[in-house]
């Protein structure tokens, strides 16, 4: 049994399909991952030989003023988990971001690189990934600018603000790979499958910025919205982002044979499914 903690939410729900009949679901009203006692109850009983945990606090901004429960979900969570899984022999699969790094590199990261990170979502994923190894047998997937259909992302942002404006501004200084949350899973499967342990990166081939991720999404859905040009400093968010934090994936695919494809790919296919 694959029990999968935080399965309502955005990439959750992607893990549920995919596993599907072998795979169990636990949120927020099931489990509480910042309680070692509630953890302990429901890994007690499912007894599960995997879990992963795809649940976070994830309003990157909002932690900046509320670190406290940012740490306790991203990082003493992790340590419940961990600790739990341990005692029942379970492997852990912790789900984590490019913003332990700070993106200062200028080329894709690697999985042992040093890490800093800028915000305090960043230093909180960061905590959990230390977390994680109470569990020997841990895998730590590191991912970055998610979207899927079911939550809230950058995608369905701009498709909603194309119903609204004929020209908006979006960031240009910041470089990434958008991921859809259903390659991630097909990694995530790839990587328990073939029981892989350690730090692995996981993200859609190639990389943009969000500008290009945006006229590439009015672009493949036929709307004809103007994206000019914006920097991070002008838009003025309260968490530091880091500008350059492509994750290189070679790891992922020597050891277990999953190609990601690449973004714009992914981004056809899930325009395609969202308009079923
Ligand atoms: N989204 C991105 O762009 C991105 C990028 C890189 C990495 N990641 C990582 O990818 C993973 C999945 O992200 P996502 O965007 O799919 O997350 P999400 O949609 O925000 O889902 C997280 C889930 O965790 C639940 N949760 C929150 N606190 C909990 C607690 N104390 N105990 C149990 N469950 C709790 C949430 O419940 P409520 O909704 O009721 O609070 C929600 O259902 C996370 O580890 C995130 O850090 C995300």
């Amino acid at each position: 049994m694959i029990l999968i903690v935080g399965a309502k939410g955005m990439l959750g729900q992607d893990l549920m399909a995919l596993f599907g009949p072998g795979a169990r679901g636990v949120d927020l009203e099931d489990i509480d991952i910042t309680s070692l006692e509630s953890v302990q109850k429901v890994l007690f009983t499912i007894r599960p030989r995997v879990v992963i945990n795809a649940a976070a606090y994830t309003d990157v901004d909002g932690c900046e003023t509320n670190q406290e429960p940012a740490m306790q979900v991203n990082g003493e969570g992790v340590a419940h988990l961990a600790l739990a899984t341990s005692e029942i022999g379970a492997k852990l699969v912790q789900v984590s971001t490019d913003y332990v790094f700070d993106g200062g590199k200028g080329s894709p990261y690697l999985e042992d690189e040093p890490t800093a990170p800028l915000s305090v979502y960043g230093e909180s994923k960061l905590a959990g990934e230390m977390n994680a190894r109470f569990n020997p047998d841990h895998v730590i997937v590191r991912t970055q600018w998610l979207y899927g259909i079911n939550g809230k992302n950058f995608v369905e942002t701009m498709l909603r603000l194309a119903t609204e404006k004929r020209e908006l501004a979006v960031v240009d200084d910041q470089i990434g790979s958008p991921t859809w949350t259903v390659d991630l899973a097909l990694a995530i499967k790839a990587l328990v499958e073939k029981d892989c342990r350690g730090i692995y990166h996981a993200a859609n081939a190639g990389f943009c910025s969000w500008n290009e991720f945006a006229r590439a999404i009015f672009a493949e859905s036929g709307l004809d919205v103007t994206v000019n040009p914006m920097s991070t400093k002008d838009l003025g968010r309260p968490a530091p982002r880091p500008l350059y934090s492509t994750l290189d994936c070679g790891k992922l695919t020597r050891d277990t044979g999953f190609q990601p494809q690449p973004w714009r790919e992914a981004l056809k296919h899930y325009l395609k499914l969202r308009r079923l």
